[in-house]
């Protein structure tokens, strides 16, 4: 699998908006944990790391930041900046979240519980192990 972008329903309502995601209409993995970053102080960047196993879902709740994306050779950067899109983010892609808005609020979800041996911190061992794969 590969980083996408996926577009989300949008229900239009001059009460105020409403967008969704379930599995596996819109998500292509079933949800095992939630969790949220927000209060980012400018200049911060979170992530720097991939993950073996799990497989994430980025949405920019509210406010905008960039996801820069590394497959172990390229890099490419996708910025979030509406909450009716997301990113999905595979296992063994390196990422750091970074350019966060003043009051920016990023829902993830993701395809396992938190688990600490599920990291890869180092990203010459995170090239190492994407190239043996
Ligand atoms: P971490 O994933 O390293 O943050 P970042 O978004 O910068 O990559 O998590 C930071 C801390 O929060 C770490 O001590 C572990 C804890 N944590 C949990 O306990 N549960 C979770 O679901 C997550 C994502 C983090």
């Amino acid at each position: 699998m590969n980083p996408k972008i996926i577009e989300l329903p949008k229900i239009l309502d001059k009460r105020g908006n409403l967008s969704f995601f379930e599995y596996p209409q819109q998500l292509p993995f079933q949800i095992a944990r939630t969790y949220w970053i927000y209060d980012v102080p400018g200049g911060e960047v979170r992530g720097s790391h991939a993950f073996k196993n799990q497989d994430e879902f980025i949405v920019a709740l509210s406010g905008s930041f960039d996801v820069v994306l590394h497959d172990g050779e390229n890099e490419i950067k996708y910025s979030l900046n509406r909450s009716y899109y997301g990113l999905y983010i595979p296992k063994m892609f390196w990422r750091r979240v970074e350019n966060f808005s003043t009051n920016s609020l990023a829902l993830v979800v993701s395809s396992t519980l938190y688990d600490v041996n599920d990291y890869i911190r180092n990203f010459e061992e995170f090239k190492r192990m994407k190239n043996a794969n």
